[in-house]
């Protein structure tokens, strides 16, 4: 097995986590295996009392699923990584490790609709507070700390309109509260985005986006410190048991491999088509990190090493338009999901935005006319045509 600390990224992202067994394997095995055998009495004890290290059940550990953790851990310059069934599952564990009841969490308004839920109905439930802040002002982050702020929480670049987090500013903030803050880095990825080097304690990911990069399987992950996994990140997966399935944990390692060359070639399409629809008539804005139009162009050439694959745009016309330009492509798959190479289309005011009331919408900028593509890995040509259809 390769030491991550001598090599680069892209070895990493092939090489880490593979102990080759004694089968001489080249390729990454699977274990589908629900226990594991002790040679004796002895060992089973030492096992389960923690005195020896090794695996003792696949709720809490599996061969497979410890490659792509020991993979993912090396790509964000984490010392430990825990795999969970799904996304929500890792930023759930985040909430039952780190926080109790009484504590008091501040999440950027701009984060993923079901992480809301998550922080306002179910960890509301539990007695934990929750402030929702302006992704983008720093002062308002500041203002809504309390003594029990236990936890800063952000997705950066947010969903749909691109608009960035200062993840170190936040960092600095949260560690002067004594805070943890935590990144959601779906849209980045570390091949473009390493937030613990820039402060972060937690980086949580769902895997079922780039990780995978073919929409092929659900997953997650968190990545920190020994210190910060460790302990109840970790037990809560051991006592509750949202467990990354090895076959998952397979495609998300083999995903990994090509993760630096998916990424730089999903930001190469985005900025070409976001510059070409800027030029569209019809086309208001053109929301996207690697335009020099964007607002945090500066904080996204210093934070990240490429603008990402995701970008939104504004069409004169608001619904009807937007609704006539999605019906009439050809192409272009109309799902919500991203991070896929296959491109896909959505009209955040009706679908991932629709439970906001009007008011919310506008004051998170959600309007009608709002378009969002995911943009993968077609040929240009193909993807403008199938856009200029019912521009
Ligand atoms: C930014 C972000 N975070 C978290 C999640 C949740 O991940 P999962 O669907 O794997 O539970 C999603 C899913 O769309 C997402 O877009």
């Amino acid at each position: 097995m390769i030491d991550p600390d001598e090599y680069g990224f892209s070895t990493r992202a092939i090489r880490a986590g593979h102990q080759r067994t004694n089968e001489g394997e080249h390729g990454e095995p699977i274990f589908p295996t629900s226990s594991f055998v002790f040679d004796s009495a002895e060992q089973a004890a030492a096992r389960f009392s923690g005195d020896e290290p090794g695996n003792i059940y696949a709720r809490f550990t599996n061969p497979t699923v410890r490659i792509f953790e020991q993979r993912l851990a090396a790509l964000e310059g984490g010392e430990r990584c825990v795999a969970f069934a799904s996304g929500m599952a890792a930023i759930l564990a985040v909430c039952m490790g780190v926080l109790k009841a009484g504590d008091h969490v501040v999440v950027s308004r701009s984060v993923f609709g079901t992480t809301v839920v998550l922080f306002n109905q179910f960890m509301g439930k539990f007695g934990v507070e929750v402030s929702f802040v302006s992704l983008t002002d720093l002062a308002e982050w500041e203002q809504a700390i309390r003594p029990n702020t236990r936890l800063l929480f952000l997705e950066t670049p947010a969903n749909p309109l691109t608009q960035l987090g200062d993840i170190s500013a936040l960092a600095d903030l949260a560690h002067q509260h004594g805070a943890l803050l935590a990144v959601d880095n779906v849209f980045c990825t570390p091949a473009l985005q390493q937030p613990l080097a820039l402060g972060a304690d937690l980086v949580t990911h769902s895997a079922t986006k780039y990780l995978d990069g073919q929409g092929r399987a659900v997953g997650g992950a968190v990545v920190g410190s020994e210190e910060a996994i460790g302990g109840e990140i970790y037990g809560f997966l051991r006592t509750a048991g949202p467990t990354m399935s090895p076959f998952n944990g397979w495609i998300f390692l083999k995903g990994l491999e090509t993760l630096k060359l998916r990424m730089e070639a999903h930001t190469r399409s985005a900025t070409e088509l976001a510059q070409w629809l800027s030029k569209q008539s019809g086309v208001e804005r053109v929301h996207y990190p690697g335009l020099e139009s964007h607002p945090q162009y500066e904080l996204a050439a210093s934070q990240q090493q490429g603008a990402g694959g995701i970008l939104s745009f504004e069409l004169e016309g608001g619904k009807e338009a937007a609704w006539r330009l999605i019906n009439a492509t050809q192409m272009i798959s109309i799902t919500a999901n991203l991070g896929d190479t296959k491109s896909t289309i959505t009209h955040p005011a009706t679908t991932t935005h629709g439970r906001l009331t009007a008011e919310d919408k506008e004051q998170a900028g959600i309007r009608d006319g709002l378009i969002r593509i995911a943009v993968g890995l077609e040929d240009m040509v193909d993807l403008k045509r199938d856009l200029l259809r019912g521009l």
